[in-house]
């Protein structure tokens, strides 16, 4: 029988992995640079915190969810997003409670959605995201925003565009509902099964179905920012202005209105604009969340935070056609004839390792010629040779795989001879 890796899922190769660490450092750095901290919670939760907070009326609870019953018999669900279990540790650990306000988190890790597999949609991926827990200031939504456009340009992408919108507070929401079900409800019976229920549950939903897309009534359905009251709007403009101080050019889409149940206010994804990139090009989503740690049993918190999968952000990359230059590459190889060399050649490679040199050697009992081809694969910056001479003499010789010079090196002094080159 053969095994094949899951539908949807990918194993990440060596010849990918490292850009991955990349990624990861990126983002790393740039969260110290903002001040966010790393916080981990479990890849699977109790299902009912993802119906509260995501939505029962969701395409990701009704559709996408990895969800088991597990031998205590409680419905578990592999997590399809970050935010509700970051917002659910924030309330179980008393966050709210620490001196330093707002809590700023950062995660990275696998999120799992049963979703059609194509392009740039996995069922299992990536997601890097942060989560700023406790401050409504607008300054923070331009922070935010402005983190993960740092990361995409710090990975050296260009062709981004930030969409912007705003969902307004509950009573904005509450006018514009009623808007849509006024709208929809005279031909709610030309739409799919799916739109029929979220009429009453939630109608925002409809406008972004994928079966109904194209329905005239999609198009002329009432918009957000015309139920907007007056503090919601203020609001909007503010984050505007900061975003526009910090030197961060956006887009506003009024259509915009993210696929999970919890945003309130700001609303933004970023996209790319690679002509190489695929259908989707959405890189990024985020937006605000007041009422969110009220909704799972915790006090007042606002909070605003964003993810992207790394998955999307290096398709991005191959879009533009760009990569990272510092491929790691090998300081040293060590090239060894006969057995007893083998032997010295063993101790030096660990030697080199000891006092951080990046160094390795062959273990395939290969020719000389195949071992040099090997430094030459590896990108080896020296190559020690060491044969029957080399041993019996108590030297190495040296080879710059640069400018192709060779030199003779006692082996007592080889070690430090190599770290000076490698300075
Ligand atoms: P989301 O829009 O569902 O939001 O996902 C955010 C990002 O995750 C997407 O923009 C995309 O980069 C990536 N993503 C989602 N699904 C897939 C998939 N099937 N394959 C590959 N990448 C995918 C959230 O998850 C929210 N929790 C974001 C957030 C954090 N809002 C506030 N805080």
């Amino acid at each position: 029988m053969n095994f094949k890796v899951p539908r949807g899922t990918q194993d990440i190769l060596p010849a990918q992995s490292w850009k991955w660490q990349r990624v990861e450092a990126i983002m790393r750095d740039i969260c110290e640079l903002y001040r966010y901290k790393e916080i981990r919670t479990p890849i699977f939760e109790q299902t009912e915190l993802f119906l509260r907070t995501v939505g029962d009326t969701t395409d990701i609870v009704q559709k996408e969810m990895y969800t088991f019953t597990d031998r205590g018999d409680r419905s578990m669900t592999l997590r399809p997003e970050g935010t509700a279990p970051v917002v659910r540790s924030f309330v179980e650990n008393k966050m709210f409670g620490y001196a330093d306000q707002p809590v700023k988190l950062y995660y990275s890790g696998p999120m799992f959605r049963y979703e059609r597999q194509q392009a740039g949609r996995y069922r299992q991926f990536v997601q890097f995201g942060v989560e700023a827990i406790g401050s409504d200031d607008p300054a923070i939504d331009a922070e935010v925003i402005s983190l993960a456009m740092e990361v995409y340009k710090r990975a050296g992408l260009s062709d981004l565009k930030l969409v912007l919108n705003s969902l307004g507070d509950a009573e904005s929401r509450t006018a514009h509902r009623e808007a849509l079900v006024a709208h929809f409800r005279p031909h709610i019976g030309e739409f799919c099964k799916d739109c029929q229920s979220r009429l009453e549950k939630n109608p925002l939903r409809i406008l972004d179905c994928k079966v109904d897309r194209d329905h005239p009534l999609m198009a002329s359905a009432p918009s957000l920012p015309d139920y907007l009251n007056v503090p919601s709007k203020l609001y909007f403009n503010q984050v505007q202005s900061f975003l526009e101080d910090a030197g961060i050019e956006y887009e506003i889409d009024p259509n915009l209105v993210r696929g999970l149940d919890y945003y309130n206010h700001t609303a933004f994804e970023i996209m790319s604009t690679s002509k190489g990139f695929g259908a989707i090009t959405t890189l990024c989503g985020g937006g605000r969340y007041n009422g969110l740690s009220e909704e799972i049993g915790g006090p007042n918190a606002p909070g605003i935070g964003f993810a992207m999968s790394i998955e999307r952000l290096l398709l991005a990359l191959d879009a533009e056609e760009k990569s990272f230059e510092d491929e790691p590459s090998l300081d040293v190889y060590v090239v060894t004839l006969g057995e007893e060399a083998h032997r010295k050649g063993f101790q030096l490679l660990q030697q080199l390792r000891k006092e951080g040199v990046k160094a390795d050697m062959d273990f395939m009992d290969r020719k000389m010629k195949a071992q040099m081809k090997s430094a030459d694969r590896h990108e080896a910056k020296l190559v020690c040779i060491i044969a029957e001479d080399e041993v019996a003499q108590g030297v190495v010789q040296l080879k710059n795989m640069g400018d192709g010079t060779q030199e003779q090196v006692a082996a007592t002094a080889i070690a430090g001879k190599i770290k000076e080159l490698l300075k």
